[in-house]
Formats: structure tokens, sequence, C-alpha cells
């Protein structure tokens, strides 16, 4: 089934480059969130090409979708991942599709046309980019472990999300080798399953930010789970994933204040 998804990731992945190496309109969602054009253009691109894959699933845009709250089952799209670092031409930037079904992750491609990185994963088939499985990385200790995380775009609104980040940073920085900030979850969460980080974590993602990576994720070998270590719902408002083995000693550090 993922195969039908790569050849549409590709198709759109030519727009995404024709922005990325030419100009564009950009406006403000908030003071720190932007939207360009081809965020827009991308997801109106995806979305035919998807109902006519997925025809009996519902389908979940950033740029669309007004709601939120969201079901147990759908497909997330998130049409540029890493709109900040698109607008900077910063190269870590990805078109990310998710397919779950009832609260599981069951299939999900991730694709980076800057770098021709297709990442794709089947629930029971295994996690590939390129064509090459992917295994999450074997530390066992915090001591050796490169994390990454991200912060909400909207800092200033809420003390908790604020608190969170800063709190975790607190309290992991002085563990870990070190931290990265790379500007797109479902990238953070590829390089996860790709054994490049050994866990991330964020507060505040929307499910068209993890619906793909995390279905990579388990692939590989890994494990995600909200912030306490229960299973990972759509609606949740904190995410960990690791490689499984550094995962309850990132639980325990990273706290959630309120
Ligand atoms: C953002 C990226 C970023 C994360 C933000 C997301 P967008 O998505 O995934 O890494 O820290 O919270 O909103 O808006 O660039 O698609
Ligand atoms: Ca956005
Ligand atoms: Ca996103
Ligand atoms: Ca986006």
């Amino acid at each position: 089934m993922i195969m039908q998804l790569e050849p549409i990731l590709k198709e759109a992945g030519e727009l995404l480059k024709e922005g990325f190496y030419g100009a564009f309109k950009t406006q403000y969602k908030d003071k720190a969130d932007l939207v360009t054009e081809y965020d827009v253009l991308i997801e109106k691109f995806l979305m035919p090409k998807l109902k006519g894959a997925y025809p009996n699933d519902e389908i979940f845009g950033e740029e669309s979708y007004k709601g939120n709250t969201f079901p147990k089952s759908g497909i997330f799209v998130d049409p540029i991942d890493g709109t900040t670092n698109f607008v900077h031409r910063l190269p870590h930037v990805g078109i990310s599709v998710g397919v779950w079904r009832d609260g599981k992750a069951v299939e999900g491609g991730v694709y980076n046309p800057i770098l021709d990185e297709m990442y794709l994963a089947q629930k029971g088939s295994g996690a590939f980019c390129n064509g090459t499985r992917l295994h999450v990385s074997q530390s066992t200790t915090l001591q050796e472990a490169l994390l990454a995380t991200g912060f909400p775009y909207t800092k200033n609104s809420s003390p908790m999300d604020l608190g969170f980040v800063l709190n975790s940073m607190t309290n992991l920085l002085p563990l870990v080798r070190d931290l990265r900030r790379y500007g797109a979850a479902s990238l953070d969460l590829c390089l996860v399953a790709k054994g490049t980080f050994d866990g991330f974590y964020e507060i505040n993602l929307k499910p068209w930010d993890v619906a793909a990576g995390i279905v990579m994720v388990e692939e590989a070998g890994g494990k995600v789970t909200t912030h306490e270590g229960g299973a990972y719902d759509m609606n949740d408002r904190t995410i960990i994933a690791s490689n499984g083995a550094i995962h309850e000693a990132l639980v325990n550090e990273i706290g959630f204040y309120e």
C-alpha cells in the first residue's frame, strides 16, 4: 500500500523544490508561525491524489482542517513540515502523509525532496529510506544519546508550553550527549527511525506532524508514547519517541509542568 504514496510524494516534492529554489509569498498565522503559498499549493495538489488512492478515508490537512480534535482514523497531511526552514532555505523540510486506523499508525511516507530522501513505512513490513531498511540506534544510556526536540511556534501564548520546553532542557541537557532543534518533527522522527537521533520529544504537535513519523519509528524497532509513557493518541499534547532502550529514562526526566 505504501507503494501508492511514493509517486504522490515524489510529484509533490517537485512543487516543493520549485518553491525552495525560487520565490514565494509568505504570510503570518501568528508572530512566529509562517505559511507560504507553497504550503497551500502542495496541500491542494495532495488532497485529490490522496482521495483517489484512499477513497474510504477522511483526510486532514494542516492548511485546510479547521477543527481542534481528531478522530482515531484518517489520513494526516503536512504539505510542508518545517515551513520556517523552507522560508530560510534550510534543507530540513518534508512532505508528510500518515495513515491511521482505530488509533494505530498503519502507513507513513515522509519525503525530503531537497535531499531526495524518501522515507516509507507500513505496519508489519518495516521502515525504509530510499529502499534501505531502517533500524533505531542501540544506545542504552542518556549519556550516549543525541536527542532532538522542537519548540512551539506560539511560545508566548502558553506559559505551560514554555515551562515544558525549559524544564525538559534543564533536566536533560546535563545528562545527554547533546540536543538538536532541527525544525521538522516528521523528519526528526524519521531520524530516530534511522538511528541518527536516539530520541525525540516535543509539546503541542498536531497529528500531521507525527502521523507518518510514528509508524516509521515503530517499524524501525523504536517506541512512541506521551510524556507519561502511555500509548500516544492523536489528541495528546506531548510525544516522546526513542530507540526503546532509553525510553524509560526519557519519560523520567521529561517533566510536564502545569
Ligand atoms: C512545525 C515543525 C516544527 C515543530 C513545530 C511544528 P510546520 O510544523 O514540525 O519542527 O517544532 O511545532 O508546528 O508548521 O513547519 O509544518
Ligand atoms: Ca505550519
Ligand atoms: Ca508540521
Ligand atoms: Ca506544515
